[in-house]
């Protein structure tokens, strides 16, 4: 009897010692563990954990299935970063930013940069600037939130203001559907706008000459139900600014004489860090009396983490109270604007680091070698020729007065057998990720395909370049001979047997928007 349970103890220690084994072998190394052999948890949860050193591979792993980020010109979100950046982002991890009375100090630095980006924007002072210390404006999670915010306070003053004037009462005014003037080469964050908040889009289809709105043609589209006219500084296809100040006087002129009160929400989704540092343009901020609001994403030319987006008001009254919910704040006055409520404050803090760090002349330095490599990229694919034809037709507004990017198309004159699409594709072998497109919009009501030009076909397809920071002149060298090699094998092969008619729509289901990339 003791002989059998001495056996089975000694069983039990083998076995125990085994685990143990298999455990540190686990702990120690992803690839000799059976991890490298199981399936990827993508429907449930595993019954026990695993190691940390496990979890970490696998998610490395999967990362690094993805583009690099550093190569990624098709997106305009930052992704360089100091050290210290990445130590103060970590930290604001831990902080949430809806818990302003826990957090009073992150939340001064919110107010603190909300202040220097109005000021940035010459934003006037409004009235009860002093109950507050802080302009009209909040921290939103990326452009997104932000338009959304601007979007909703000029419906909601449009209400106020239709009502009155027909004597409605508040139910009879809900029943009315307003709308908004906008370009077709909006991004996405309308497309919620329309849909979320039932407001019509009034759109302005820009030529593929210039992607910019022409101030007289939203005389015609504004009425009474109109909320407002929103002018995209930067336009995310190619980078070209409407005419702000144009449209400034326009909306003047509708005002005064059909005793309107319609303002501009300037979407400065990747203009609004870099219009500040160029000397040459005209008014296109605060300093334009017909500009309401603006709205700017933290995260792309103002060199924040991904997450971080800004909108600023004229003032409250009328405009930014009705989004606002008043919270208590050390016995204080402040407002909370978010659509959401809690959220990192690590946007809030590498946005402030990265105000102070650059300073206004490190921004304006950065927006300089920004603009001057882009520029060298244009040149170089301008040179570029085949039969004594160019290769490309560059769309983008280059060199000066538009945001550093690259946009062009395969000249038609030249009859390649691909497209800007097999081009991308053929561009990634050397590591670049280059976005082909369509010049195709879905309608964001009836979800019909159709063309995003007034001059261009749906279906013919150009690329773009978003220059950051981190595209350096070495790198920007790469890119151009990357180009260069491209073509040695898209000239060699004959395309056409793939776009035909059925191998086109196949892809046009298959193809993403350019509004998913920003
Ligand atoms: C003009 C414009 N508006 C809004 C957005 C949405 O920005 P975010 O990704 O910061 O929400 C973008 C993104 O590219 C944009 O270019």
């Amino acid at each position: 009897m003791s002989n059998d349970m001495d056996e089975l103890k000694s069983q039990v220690a083998e076995l125990q010692d085994k685990l143990e084994t298999a455990e540190k072998k686990l702990e120690q190394n992803y690839y000799f563990s059976d991890a490298a052999v199981s399936d990827p948890y993508v429907f449930t949860v595993p019954e026990n954990g695993m190691p940390a050193k496990i979890v970490k591979t696998q998610i490395e792993n999967n990362h690094e299935l993805d583009f690099n980020n550093k190569l990624n010109t098709s997106s305009y979100v930052n992704v360089s970063f100091e050290e210290e950046e990445d130590e103060i982002a970590l930290m604001g991890l831990r902080v949430n930013l809806a818990d302003q009375t826990v957090y009073p100090q992150s939340y001064k630095m919110h107010d603190s940069v909300v202040n220097m980006i109005a000021n940035l924007w010459h934003c006037p002072k409004p009235d009860d600037f002093d109950e507050y210390d802080v302009f009209a404006g909040a921290g939103t999670v990326g452009s997104t939130e932000a338009c959304l915010l601007a979007g909703l306070a000029l419906k909601f003053r449009w209400r106020r203001w239709y009502a009155k004037r027909n004597g409605l009462n508040e139910d009879a005014v809900m029943g009315e559907r307003p709308n908004l003037v906008i370009s077709s080469c909006y991004q996405a964050a309308w497309e919620k706008l329309f849909k979320y908040m039932d407001v019509e889009p009034r759109l302005i289809y820009p030529s593929s000459s210039n992607f910019k709105i022409q101030a007289d043609q939203v005389s015609s589209l504004v009425d009474d139900h109109t909320i407002g006219v929103v002018c995209i500084m930067g336009n995310h296809y190619g980078g070209q600014y409407d005419p702000v100040h144009d449209v400034d006087s326009i909306v003047e002129t509708i005002n005064r004489e059909r005793d309107f009160q319609v303002g501009i929400h300037v979407d400065a989704a990747s203009g609004g860090f870099i219009a500040p540092f160029q000397d040459d343009l005209s008014p296109w901020d605060f300093r334009l009396p017909n500009v309401l609001s603006i709205s700017a994403s933290g995260h792309k030319y103002g060199e924040s983490v991904c997450g971080t987006g800004w909108v600023v008001w004229r003032e409250r009254k009328d405009l930014s109270e009705h989004v606002a919910i008043s919270v208590t704040y050390l016995g204080g006055k402040a407002d909370s604007y978010t659509l959401n409520f809690s959220r990192p404050a690590s946007g809030v803090y590498v946005q402030y680091y990265k105000l102070l760090r650059y300073g206004i002349s490190g921004y304006r330095q950065v927006c300089d070698n920004m603009m001057s490599n882009a520029q060298h990229i244009r040149a170089a694919l301008s040179q570029m020729t085949v039969n004594g034809q160019p290769r490309f037709i560059i769309l983008d507004d280059g060199p000066r007065d538009c945001l550093p990017v690259v946009t062009a198309m395969l000249n038609p004159e030249c009859n390649f057998t691909y497209d800007d699409i097999d081009l991308q594709h053929v561009l990634s072998q050397q590591h670049w990720y280059v976005s082909g497109y369509k010049m195709g919009i879905n309608d964001p009501i009836t979800e019909e395909y159709r063309a995003l030009f007034s001059d261009q076909d749906k279906d013919k397809t150009m690329f773009r370049i978003v220059v950051k920071n981190n595209l350096t002149r070495n790198m920007a060298n790469h890119l151009v001979d990357s180009f260069e090699a491209a073509f040695e094998l898209l000239d060699a092969v004959d395309f056409s047997a793939i776009h035909g008619t059925d191998a086109s729509s196949l892809r046009h289901k298959d193809q993403k928007r350019l509004t998913n990339h920003c």
